[in-house]
Order: structure tokens, then sequence, then C-alpha cells
């Protein structure tokens, strides 16, 4: 195990009707409130009303930014940062999935900054400062409810980085799987891709005497992989969606990884893509991860067997730790398949004809990835076996 500190200061408020808790949360931020939500979910659902009107049982002077995109934009990040900082808003509430999560967090951060807020996505400026915020999440599958990073693209220039800071940790999320009910199946299938590659980058480090995390990792996985077709088949289970929401909130905050320092790379190949083609962030994992263990596959084989033999049931008996390896991967493919999610770049009608532009997007800021490092070759090899 790596020497590490673990802090994470995010009240986290789970549970049905868990809505109400706004009203003890909020006003110790104070009155001036800008509610961020995204292209509409929220009033469709009826969640907006509900948030509103708890609102005003509170008193709050509540501002919007409606219309955060999935995979926000920093477009998006300016306007609620220029809201924030006309009127002088105490407190963000994001009501949505990731995306508005993460636009909420640029913002919180953008507001206490005198630059453009891009500077903080590309680090050329720290974050000293924040605004506080919650989060009702709506969407069980980034974990950035319970995590302070933050991933916001720029469409002119054809750019998605991840970015964070201590200060961007929400100081509350409310989780109620009854929001989640609304989730299509698209995103919902989306949503456990998402959590399930979350605990694979967590998974393959080379990092020695890891058994607790290994086998934390690994319960999340197979409690997912046991509920996911549960849940596609009956979308409005609180059972089940309850199950997935929890999930996906423990795959990224920070319990799995202690004293570990995950991969990471499958992410920044992906972000890569969807910079260019603006795919959904999980489609293009669902794509990519697969192909990016059998490029690394030989770093350490032991590693992808233990996951084989351990989450997917492969029996190792008479073959290679390569062949039982490779097999856990087909599984893995096989499973998310089986979902519905995509398995070629081409279900997006994504060609050879921008790999080099996306392969540049990647390597933007040098080799990467903890498990394997990938240099320019190594990405290239496995847009192209994604294709
Ligand atoms: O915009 P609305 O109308 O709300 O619709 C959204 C959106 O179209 C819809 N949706 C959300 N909750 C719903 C719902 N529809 C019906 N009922 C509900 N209850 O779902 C669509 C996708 O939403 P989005 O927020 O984009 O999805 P997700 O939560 O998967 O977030 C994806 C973004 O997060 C980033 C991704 O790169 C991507 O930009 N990530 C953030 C991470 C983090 N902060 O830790 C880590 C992740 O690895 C990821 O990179
Ligand atoms: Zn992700």
């Amino acid at each position: 195990m790596l020497n590490f500190a673990f802090e994470n200061p995010v009240k986290l408020i789970f549970g049905s009707g868990q809505l109400e808790e706004l009203k003890n949360e909020i006003p110790q931020y104070g009155n001036k409130i800008l509610l961020v939500y995204g292209g509409g979910s929220i009033k469709k659902s009826g969640l907006y009303d509900k948030v509103v009107n708890t609102l005003k049982e509170i008193d709050a002077d509540v501002h919007e930014l409606a219309g955060v995109e999935p995979n926000p934009r920093i477009s998006t990040v300016r306007k609620g940062v220029d809201i924030c900082k006309q009127e002088g808003i105490d407190f963000l509430l994001a009501v949505g999935g990731g995306s508005v999560i993460d636009c909420t967090k640029a913002i919180a951060a953008g507001a206490k900054y005198d630059g453009d807020a891009w500077d903080i996505v590309i680090k050329k400026a720290q974050v000293e400062a924040a605004l506080p915020f919650g989060t009702v999440l709506t969407l069980a599958a980034t974990g950035s409810e319970m995590n302070a990073g933050s991933v916001i693209t720029n469409w002119e220039t054809q750019e998605k980085y991840g970015w964070g800071s201590p200060l961007t940790f929400p100081q509350f999320s409310i989780l109620d799987p009854e929001n989640t009910f609304t989730v299509p199946r698209d995103q919902t299938i989306y949503g456990i891709v998402d959590m399930m590659s979350h605990v694979l980058e967590t998974y393959f480090h080379q990092g020695t005497n890891t058994h607790l995390q290994d086998r934390m990792c690994e319960s999340v996985l197979t409690t997912v992989m046991e509920t996911a077709p549960k849940l596609l088949d009956d979308l409005e289970s609180y059972e089940h969606r309850e199950t997935i929401l929890y999930s996906g909130t423990i795959a990224l905050n920070g319990m799995l990884s202690m004293g570990i320092r995950g991969d990471w790379a499958t992410h920044n190949l992906e972000h890569a893509v969807s910079a260019v083609y603006d795919i959904p962030h999980a489609g293009g994992l669902a794509i990519l991860f697969p192909n990016w263990m059998r490029h690394t596959l030989n770093e350490n084989p032991g590693r992808v067997k233990q996951l084989a033999v351990r989450v997917f049931g492969v029996d190792p008996e008479g073959k290679t730790d390569e062949e039982t390896a490779l097999e856990g991967i087909n599984k893995l493919s096989e499973f998310w398949s089986s979902l519905g999610a995509p398995s070629r770049l081409a279900d997006y009608d994504i060609d050879d004809s921008k790999v080099e532009v996306m392969a540049d997007k990647a390597m933007a800021n040098g080799e990467f990835g903890n498990f394997k490092k990938l240099n320019r070759d190594d990405v290239l090899a496995i847009y192209r076996a994604s294709l």
C-alpha cells in the first residue's frame, strides 16, 4: 500500500423523502441561491417543482441556470459565474446528474476567481476559494456527488479535461433513489458502465498488499453486475435503484482507492473521444476499456487473472494467466453488450478519420496511466482496436 491520508467532508443524505433536508442544510450558507440544472428532465419528473417549493419555504432568493449540457461546456460555466458575480450568490444547488454537478463545481470555483474559469480547468490557475454548493443527484454514475472532481468541455477548442480541488467537495448531497426512477434505459446502462469503470480504474494498479482494497472493489463489481439486469427489467424498482445509486457513490468517493494509485488511462482516452465527438462518457468507456485491458494485459497478467477468476468466475485450471485474463476481459465485454452498451466506435459512426486528432488530445499532457504508461503508439493502437 502507498502511504495515504483520507478526507471526504461530504455529508451524504441518502434515502426516500430526504429532499426535505434542504431546509436544514441550506440556510446556514446564506439566502441567495443559484439553482443549476440540465435540459429539463427535472421539470418533467416533477423534481424541479419540489425543489423550488422547498426553497420557497425557507424564503430563499432563487436564481437559475438551466440547460447544462451532458458533457458540460465552459460556455455554460461562464454564464453561471457571471450570475454569481452579478447577483452576489451565496450558495449553489446542483439538481441533476454528473454534468450538472461538475458544471456547478466549476462555477463555484470560477465565481471566486478573477480570470476566466477555463484557467482553472486547464490548471493554469489554482483554486484558492470557492462558493459552497450542495447537490440533489438524479442519476447514478459519476460519483461526482461525493468527490471533488469535475470534467468540463471546451467545445470551441474540442478539449475535455478533469480537474478538482479540496475546495470543490459538495457540502452535502441528497440521494433519493426515487429521483432516479425516470432515468431512461440507455442512461441507466451508461451509469452502470461508468461506475464499474471507476472501480476497474482503481483495480488496475501496480501496488502490493492491497488485499482489502481488491476485495472491496470486487464486491462493488459483483454487486453491480448482479443488480444491473434486474434493474433493467424493472426501471422503477426502489430496491435496485437504491443498490445502484449507493454503488455509484462508493465507486468514486475515495473509499476504494486508499493506498492505491489507480490507472485512469481509459478515462483520459475516453475524454479525448468525447471532446471530438460529444458521445456519452460511458458509451466511450464500454468500447475502450476491454481494448485497453487487452493492450496492457502483459504489464501484470496476474492482476487481470485475479479479476477474471473472482469477478467473472473464469476457471483458471489448465490455463496460463494470460488465457484466464483474456477470458475475463471477454466476459466483461459480453456483460456490457448484454446490457445494451456499445462495443465499437462504429456504433457512434466514428471511423478512423480523426484517430490522430483524438490521439493528440489524449497526449496533451504527455504519457499517461499508472498501470502502464501509454505513449502515442499505444493510444493509436487502442483507438484502432476500438473502431
Ligand atoms: O439534462 P437533463 O435534462 O437533466 O437530462 C440528463 C442528460 O440528458 C439525463 N438525466 C439525468 N437525470 C435524469 C435524467 N433523465 C431522466 N431522469 C433523471 N432522473 O441524463 C442525461 C445524462 O446526464 P449527465 O449528467 O450528463 O450524465 P452523467 O451523470 O453520466 O455525467 C456525465 C458527465 O460526468 C463526467 C463525464 O465526463 C460527463 O461529462 N464525469 C465526471 C466525473 C466526476 N466528476 O467525478 C467522473 C466521471 O468519470 C465522468 O468523467
Ligand atoms: Zn467515468
